[in-house]
């Protein structure tokens, strides 16, 4: 499954290879430095494609020309940048992504490059080679473990070949491979996990891959059970369990790189493993869809393994309340009052709004690490899409300089995000007549309230709050996030935490 990432020293006109790749912008009039090397090689073979009009450099793109035994290689396959002044790292991303498939498809097992990809002066050649590689990594992703007909004809890339000219340039390149491929896996744990089934991924079943990402990668890990839970006094979390059958378990991921770095940053996922809206039941249309409800948890999952292997100079711990949300006979109800771990009273309006009532417990929880800071990432609100459409996270929080590192984080690694308000005459939709507050408000500001609901678990610690119900799960793909669950979320916390350590 996983694509091993190589590299050599050589060059490209020798290398022998079934494919290889190389970006081109639109229009491009003089070719240079591979795509110059490679032109003149194959007599021409490039300048006169882009004469044709056939292909010419269009974003996203691709095109695949045999070399004709003028190269080792046996295929060129281009892939369009679009034009030189809109580019990001972002194209280059999809560029690698929609190369990648095409390659793929073509049932090829083995992808080369060059190192220097393209002449972009605004970014250096590693960044670029990261960006295409992420990309291409990502964009080649299948869930297709619970497929049992036809497994020989799916196709996958098993291997990528950077090729370079100079010795010297070995070590930077490994450590962007290696980069590269801990967050791919990163985000593979994350896509992997919401890509289960509700049966396949109990509460129980996520504890265990906890455990074992733990001991991969020598993390600590510990499970508190419902017994535990109970006696702490963790009344909304055990609320939102007791309609299941399934014993419910809080998560706990810690790395702990050393304790001179201090107190830890917290990261909080929702998991609900199935949610069904309990006795607020959701309308049969599209509930399948709600096993993807533990995201904010997958992706803490993958983030905690990728901070261990990245080895990052500081402490976190990831925190994942873990339980499914059914109706039946010993569901909680409309109306029933919980007591919280923080000791406030809430009245539950829709036990549909079952994500707050486990976040509120695990963020008292989290104070117990005296955090410097606390992100919470959870598929909230319906609302959040409304306001947001399906590819970007809403954030609320309490701490400007957290808020926009979340924010720097997202523009780094093209996972957008978007602050919502938490002013507090939001907090008015909440005020119940017999507990310290509602669980729901009215249909006005739905993301804003939930936020606002768990600002109240908070108080002072920075925070910020990520509703992900939008990017979670792609109903079409983009070049480089095939549809299907995204794990987004993951490259931002990650960059997060390498910037947070600087
Ligand atoms: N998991 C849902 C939010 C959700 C809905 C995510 C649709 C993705 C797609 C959450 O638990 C929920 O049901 N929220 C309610 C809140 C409401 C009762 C205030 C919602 O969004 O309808
Ligand atoms: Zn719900
Ligand atoms: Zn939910």
């Amino acid at each position: 499954m996983a694509i091993k990432f190589k590299s050599t020293v050589g060059s490209i006109i020798s290398e022998k290879a079934e494919a290889l790749v190389l970006p081109v912008f639109k229009d491009t009039k003089t070719l240079r430095g591979s795509l110059d090397v490679i032109d003149k090689a194959t007599r021409g073979l490039i300048k006169n494609l882009l004469l044709s009009g056939d292909f010419l450099g269009e974003r996203y793109k691709t095109f695949m020309l045999y070399s004709q035994g003028t190269l080792s290689a046996k295929r060129i396959v281009l892939v369009g940048l679009g034009k030189k002044e809109e580019f990001d790292l972002d194209v280059m991303r999809g560029a690698g992504g929609k190369a990648f498939q095409h390659v793929r498809d073509l049932g090829i097992k083995t992808i080369h490059l060059s190192e220097d990809l393209l002449d972009a002066k605004e970014f250096s050649v590693s960044n670029l080679l990261e960006a295409f590689l992420t990309g291409g990594g990502l964009g080649v992703y299948q869930f297709r473990d619970l497929i049992t007909t036809g497994r020989e004809k799916i196709k996958e890339v098993d291997e990528c070949v950077i090729v370079s000219q100079k010795k010297d340039r070995t070590k930077i390149i490994e450590m962007v491979l290696r980069q590269v491929s801990i967050l791919r896996e990163a985000v593979f744990i994350a896509r992997d996990l919401v890509s289960l089934p509700a049966n396949k991924k109990t509460p129980a079943m996520l504890a265990l891959r906890a455990q074992t990402i733990a001991m991969n990668n020598n993390l600590q890990c510990q499970i508190i059970t419902e017994k535990q839970a109970q006696k702490m006094g963790m009344g909304a979390f055990l609320a939102v369990a007791q309609g299941s059958r399934e014993p419910a378990k809080i998560i706990i991921l810690e790395y702990i790189a050393s304790r001179k770095f201090g107190p830890p940053l917290v990261i909080i996922g929702k998991g609900i493993t199935f949610d069904s809206g309990g006795i607020s039941l959701k309308p049969p249309d599209k509930m399948e869809q709600m096993k993807d409800d533990m995201a904010g948890g997958a992706v803490v999952m993958g983030t905690m393994q990728a901070a261990a292997q990245m080895k990052l100079p500081l402490n976190v711990v990831g925190i994942i309340p873990a339980t499914e949300n059914l109706p039946g006979g010993k569901a909680y109800k409309p109306g029933d009052v919980l007591t919280s771990l923080s000791g406030q009273t809430i009245e539950v309006i829709s036990t549909d709004a079952e994500g707050r009532l486990i976040l509120a417990d695990a963020l008292t929880y989290a104070k117990r690490y005296k955090p410097k800071a606390i992100i919470d990432l959870a598929t909230l609100t319906g609302a959040c899409i409304t306001a947001l459409g399906d590819y970007v996270a809403g954030i609320m929080g309490n701490d400007d300089s957290l808020l926009n590192s979340v924010k720097s984080a997202g523009e780094k690694t093209g996972e957008k995000v978007w602050e919502l308000p938490l002013w507090e005459e939001y907090f008015d939709y909440l005020k119940s007549d017999i507990a310290d507050f509602k669980n729901v408000g009215t249909r006005a500001a739905g993301t804003i309230t939930g936020g606002m609901f768990l600002k109240k678990f908070v108080n002072d610690t920075p925070w910020v709050h990520m509703d992900i119900a939008g990017p979670t799960w792609y109903e079409k793909g983009k070049p480089y996030i095939p549809k299907g669950a995204s794990g987004f979320g993951v490259r931002l916390l990650v960059q997060l935490l390498k910037d947070w350590s600087k």
